[in-house]
């Protein structure tokens, strides 16, 4: 194999292997059930991005874990990098939710995940010490009104104080506590206008988002796609961890965790140019290597019919040299195969002698012809 075919075969090599790298860190998990599961969002952990986990039921439901609980995922909006969460329900016939026991909603907080700013939450039978804190627990608060309308809340009319408060706080970005000590009962609703009566609310939800994930941490070069990244100390960490960080012109794209060229879109209904990205480098790949490797093996197939066509007019000029000079007995060119034979596999006792054009064996064939193979 000459060194252009050679250079060919490792560049469609590389290429291929950058692609499975690249498809690798934008693959999106499947469906659950059927729920499409959006990038980083991450149900096994070989989709997605595994820091972004969240659960697939056996009966194709998504779910999210807490520190100790977990709670079905409603819906889910890519765009926003939110999902609403069903909060606990309220034990039947008393005011605690069921979650209670693991002192409501905890979020481990070293996860890519917070309580957004959009929640209104209503907690129901609180301490008296609630009164000292800054939520509405005033007789005005929609907590009240929600208790009136509620049927299957009515054990909670008989609690001494209930409150409302809209998320936002940095204390309650990864908690809805409930405990004796506080309130022992809540529901939650996504952006909430407590204005309206309460037959208007939506149903309960808890709204979290996910952080944009960050560039892919490395040890040294050889994590990263040394294409499009390289491994750099982040600055912006304490503890100063290592990120793959887009070379050049290229832009780290959080939705599918790739680095890509920074695409500016023209249509004013707007541009999904996460897909487009996505599709756009995973065809230069696919079509690359495929042009590539067709080149390699076209060349290889040109030279192996050039070779052989080569050899063949070789042996017929021998021949035709060998048939001309000897008289009568028509000549013949033998394989090494037959004349490995002839000559007891070249054995010492054939050798002749050692000359100019090296060793002389004698050989018999066997049609009994003497031979000589130089
Ligand atoms: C989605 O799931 C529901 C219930 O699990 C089922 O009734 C419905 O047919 C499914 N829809 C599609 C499009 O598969
Ligand atoms: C929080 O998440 C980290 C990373 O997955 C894990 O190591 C840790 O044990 C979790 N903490 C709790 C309290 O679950
Ligand atoms: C209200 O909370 C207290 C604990 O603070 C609990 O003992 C009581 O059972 C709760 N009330 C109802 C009706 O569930
Ligand atoms: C979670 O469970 C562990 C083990 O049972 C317990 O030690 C921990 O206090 C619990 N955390 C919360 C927030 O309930
Ligand atoms: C509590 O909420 C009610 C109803 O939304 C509102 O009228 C009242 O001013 C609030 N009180 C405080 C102290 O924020
Ligand atoms: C809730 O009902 C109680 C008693 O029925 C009533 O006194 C109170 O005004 C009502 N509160 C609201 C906010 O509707
Ligand atoms: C959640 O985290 C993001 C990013 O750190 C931050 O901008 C946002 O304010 C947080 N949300 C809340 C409610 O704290």
């Amino acid at each position: 194999m000459n060194t252009t075919t050679l250079h060919l075969l490792t560049a469609s090599l590389l290429l291929l292997l950058s692609c499975a790298t690249h498809v690798f860190s934008v693959t999106p998990c499947p469906p659950c059930g059927n729920t499409t599961v959006p990038f980083p969002l991450s149900t096994t952990p070989t989709c997605g991005d595994p820091l972004y986990k969240i659960q697939c039921t056996a009966s194709g439901s998504l779910v999210f874990n807490t520190v100790n609980n977990s709670y079905p995922i409603q819906s889910i909006n890519p765009k926003t990098q939110r999902f609403i969460i069903q909060p606990a329900s309220i034990i039947p016939k008393t005011c605690t939710t069921t979650d209670k026991i693991h002192q409501g909603i905890i979020l481990n907080n070293t996860l890519p995940f917070n309580i957004t700013s959009s929640n209104t939450i209503v907690y129901l039978n609180c301490t008296r010490t609630l009164l000292l804190s800054p939520l509405n627990c005033s007789a005005a608060s929609a907590c009240h009104a929600y208790i009136n309308a509620t049927d299957s809340i009515s054990a909670c009319q008989t609690g001494p104080v209930c409150c409302t408060y809209r998320t936002g706080g940095s204390s309650n970005s990864y908690q809805i506590r409930v405990r004796d000590s506080g309130c022992s009962a809540y529901s939650s609703f996504v952006n909430l206008d407590t204005g309206l009566s309460v037959n208007r609310w939506s149903r309960p939800g808890l709204e979290i988002q996910w952080l944009s994930p960050r560039e892919t941490v490395c040890v040294s070069q050889k994590d990263c796609d040394s294409a499009t990244s390289t491994c750099g100390v982040d600055d912006s960490s304490v503890n100063g961890i290592k990120r793959c960080f887009c070379n050049g012109e290229l832009v780290w794209d959080p939705i599918q965790g790739v680095c890509t060229k920074k695409i500016t879109c023209f249509n004013p209904d707007g541009c999904d140019s996460s897909n487009k990205t996505a599709i756009i480098a995973g065809t230069t790949c696919g079509v690359g290597a495929a042009l590539i490797l067709a080149t390699v093996a076209f060349l290889l197939y040109k030279r192996n019919k050039r070779i052989l066509e080569a050899q063949q007019r070789l042996a017929k000029e021998r021949e035709g040299i060998l048939n001309a000079s000897g008289g009568g007995k028509a000549a013949k060119l033998f394989t090494g195969k037959e004349i490995k034979k002839a000559t007891n596999d070249f054995s010492a006792d054939r050798l002749l002698g050692v000359g100019g054009y090296g060793e002389v064996y004698k050989g018999v064939l066997s049609d009994g012809t003497n031979v000589l193979s130089l």
